[in-house]
Formats: C-alpha cells, sequence, structure tokens
C-alpha cells in the first residue's frame, strides 16, 4: 500500500492502515518527521505524477490512498488509470471530475440543488452577471457569505457584516483577488447554526459512515482570529443525537451518493461533507471537500473500532455495503501545536524534544504534521507541527491527555489553543 500526502492527516491514515493485518507493507510519500514500524517513506513530490507513477510500479503497489486535495483535483486518479503499466492498481480518491465537489462551489452547488441536498440559497456570479449578484446580495441580509469558486487553500470564504463591504470585496473577487478561484464567486445565504464534520466512504454506489467530528477552525481562543486549516477536533459530536445522526443520513449522505451515482462520477473514496446544523435539527450542507480532514482524521481513525482496510478493499468492485463503521466507545480529542505566527508568517527548523515522554502511557498519540528529521533530529517545517490526540473514556479526561501531550512537548515559538472541545462538555 501507498498512501501518499506529508500532514497529519496522512500519518494518521498510515498509522491506523498499518494495523491492518492485510497490509504486509506500507508505504507514505513524502510523509514528514514521522517514523513508525512498518511504515517506509519514499521522498515522493506529490506534484510529480510521474514519479509517483514509476514507485508504484517499483515497489509493486497493489492500493494507492491519496490524503489531500490538490492531487485530486489535478486529475491524478485519471491519471494512474490511462497508464497501462499500472493495470489493476486499487485507488482510494475520486477522479478530477468527482474532486469538483471541493474544488469548484458552483459545481458543488448545483448538484445539491439538482439532488434536494440542504444547503444555502446562492447565486454563482462572473464578470457577466455582476449587476445581478449585486442585486443578489442586497436582497440577503447581513452577515454576507462570499466565496471564489476554485481551491484558494482555505481562504477563498469571506463572511463581511455589511453590504458595502461586500459589494466592494464582490468586485475585488472578480477582479483576480484570488487568482483564477475567483473568476466565479458564490454568494450565499448566510447560514446560523452549529458546525460539524461528517465523513464517507463511498464507492460511488454503496457508502460507510465514519465517526463524525468537530473541528476548530481559529487560530484564537473562543474562535477568535484569523482561519486556519483547523487547531484541533473531537468526535464523536456530543449534540449529534441519534435522531439527528439518521436526519443527516437521510437528509444529506443518501442524496450525496445517489447523486454521485446518478451523475456517472467516477468516486471511489472519501467525501468530508462541511455541515451547519440550523435550529439544533436541521442539517445543512456547507462544503464538500474530496478527502478527509485535518486534524478531524487524527481523531476519527483512533476510534475506528475495526479494521479499515478491507472496506477500501470493497471500492474496487463497488462492492461496499450501507451502513456505519464500527466505533469505540470511548472520545478521542486533538490539540495541534504550531509555529507561532501561523497562519501568517512563522519560522521554522527548531527542533523538537519531548514527543516519547508525551506518548508514554495509554491513549496519547503524537501525529506529525509540518516536521521533517535531520542529522538524527526532529525539527518543525510548517505552520501546523504536531497534533496531540487523546483518547479516553470521557471528554474531559482525552483533553486532559492531550493536553497533558501539549506541555511534555517543546519547541521554540510552540503555540496551541487552550480551549479544544471545552464548548462541547455541557453536552456529555
Ligand atoms: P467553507 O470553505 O465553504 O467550508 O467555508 C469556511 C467556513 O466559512 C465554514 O466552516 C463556515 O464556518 C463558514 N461558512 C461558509 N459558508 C457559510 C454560510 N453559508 N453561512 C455561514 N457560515 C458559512
Ligand atoms: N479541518 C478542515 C479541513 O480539513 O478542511
Amino acid at each position: 500500500m501507498l498512501v501518499l500526502g506529508s500532514g497529519g492527516r496522512e500519518d494518521a491514515l498510515a498509522w491506523k492502515l498499518r494495523q491492518s493485518p492485510l497490509a504486509d507493507h506500507l508505504y507514505l510519500a513524502p510523509g514528514n518527521g514521522t517514523e513508525r514500524n512498518g511504515i517506509e517513506k519514499l521522498d515522493i513530490k506529490l506534484s510529480d505524477f510521474n514519479a509517483i507513477c514509476s514507485a508504484i510500479q517499483e515497489k509493486d503497489i497493489d492500493v494507492v490512498v491519496i490524503g489531500p486535495e490538490q492531487p485530486l483535483v489535478d486529475g491524478l486518479v485519471d491519471f494512474l488509470k490511462q497508464k497501462k503499466e499500472l493495470e489493476g492498481l486499487h485507488i482510494i480518491g475520486p477522479s478530477a471530475k468527482g474532486a469538483m465537489l471541493e474544488g469548484s462551489k458552483d459545481f458543488a452547488k448545483e448538484f445539491m440543488q439538482k439532488y434536494g441536498i440542504p444547503t444555502a440559497k446562492y447565486l454563482t456570479v462572473t464578470s457577466e452577471n455582476i449587476a445581478q449578484g449585486e442585486a443578489f446580495l442586497a436582497s440577503l441580509s447581513a452577515p454576507y457569505v462570499l466565496k471564489a469558486d476554485g481551491l484558494a487553500a482555505g481562504k477563498g470564504v469571506l463572511i463581511l457584516s455589511s453590504l458595502e463591504e461586500a459589494l466592494k470585496e464582490l468586485r475585488e473577487m472578480l477582479t483576480g483577488k484570488f487568482g483564477n478561484a475567483g473568476n466565479k464567486v458564490v454568494i450565499e445565504q448566510y447560514l446560523s447554526g452549529i458546525e460539524c464534520s461528517c465523513f464517507v466512504l463511498t464507492d460511488g454506489k454503496g457508502y460507510m459512515l465514519l465517526p463524525y467530528a468537530k473541528d476548530y477552525k481559529r487560530i484564537g481562543d473562543g474562535d477568535k482570529g484569523l482561519n486556519t486549516g483547523g487547531m484541533g477536533a473531537v468526535s464523536p459530536v456530543p449534540f449529534l443525537s441519534s435522531e439527528l445522526k439518521k436526519r443527516i443520513e437521510e437528509q444529506v449522505v443518501c442524496p450525496t451518493i445517489e447523486g454521485l451515482n446518478r451523475e456517472g462520477l467516477d468516486y471511489k473514496g472519501f467525501v468530508f461533507i462541511g455541515l451547519m446544523i440550523c435550529e439544533g435539527k436541521d442539517p445543512y450542507v456547507i462544503e464538500y471537500n474530496c478527502r478527509m480532514g485535518d486534524p478531524e482524521t487524527e481523531v476519527v481513525m483512533p476510534r475506528i473500532g475495526e479494521d479499515l482496510l478491507p472496506h477500501l478493499i470493497k471500492l474496487k468492485d463497488q462492492t461496499l455495503s450501507s451502513g456505519s463503521l464500527e466505533e469505540i466507545a470511548e472520545y478521542a480529542t486533538t490539540v495541534v501545536m504550531t509555529s507561532g505566527g501561523y497562519p501568517e508568517e512563522y519560522k521554522t527548523g527548531y527542533e523538537i524534544a519531548g514527543i516519547e515522554s508525551a506518548e508514554n502511557g495509554d491513549g496519547v498519540v503524537v501525529f506529525h504534521a509540518g516536521t521533517k528529521g535531520a542529522d538524527g533530529k526532529l525539527l518543525s517545517s510548517g505552520g501546523r507541527v504536531l497534533a496531540c490526540t487523546g483518547i479516553a473514556p470521557t471528554l474531559q479526561k482525552a483533553l486532559d491527555k492531550s493536553y497533558r501531550a501539549t506541555s511534555l512537548i517543546s519547541f521554540t515559538d510552540k503555540y496551541n489553543r487552550s480551549d479544544i472541545g471545552k464548548d462541547l462538555i455541557p453536552w456529555t
């Protein structure tokens, strides 16, 4: 098997898949500073599709799991599929067309509308229909939501408090503020509620639900400050009653899979559905992603109570049944340690110490995100450096484990939020 990617998500996927008795040899490319028994790293750039193809041949790989969105949106699956020498290769990840669920907000909204999937009212605007866009904005009430159509590294969504600002931003976006990603802008009705993430494994016909999770996107405590890739996550989500989960499955998951099937989209992989639960009971889709979430994977994988690999294998012949993966009854929490300054400018190359003592004891796994090995040392090499996952019977105990780990790990300018999961304690 080969897992492609270099973040905490891929470390967690490889960590879980390594536990399968069916995975006799596991490669991770390029990975990061992580070193785990039985996982061999390959030095390949994800943008170098030819190098990926050669490695698959050389290492006689049967199954490839593609972690991040960029190579999926860029057509890595289609590229590998048309290689005669890779015939029989099983790839976990959607085709470029399927990945448009994440790669184009306009495509995703049209898909949702066509299949009756609850989502915010919207209008897609290009330079051709700016006046219509302005009128649509004026018909909504504050706050205003503008989204660049294409991938914009998590920065393409603007939420603006006045109509004046929204009109100004709309013009700026359409004239290149986000490069090509903003050639089209989706204007959306603002939804208020509470967010959570739903993860689905699908072969385009059947689906398996993975554990739900909630992530914390802002840099500062109390959800203040700039958006980040994610500063922490919790699973399960204690406010999701079984009734609410049933509604999500019926109103969102089933029509999504049916849509993939009816559209004939080649989709064998994960769908990450960002949800807003409105009025405590109505699920709305905020966005689709064509991959697992990060850092959500760092709490979802530890909570899967069975071997994941047999389900991945079933995608090949589209024999996945529909249902839910077994979940362990415990809570998993993760607290992301970042380089000071992130998500703006930050320094890297600082030595990291204390991971071994942090992992000493039951129920703690430190996943690597922005780390690298150099001369026998472990150095920070990115904005998000580590994700400290704690697993315990209660949310509070899991958080205690995560936070104990963060306190035992040191590197210059380390930073983490101190309130991950706090808002959820009253629900437990
Ligand atoms: P997205 O990249 O589409 O997930 O948007 C990023 C974040 O913006 C989401 O996680 C929400 O917090 C917020 N957001 C996006 N769309 C809406 C909306 N229609 N109403 C309220 N908040 C939204
Ligand atoms: N944590 C959000 C994401 O992976 O997009």
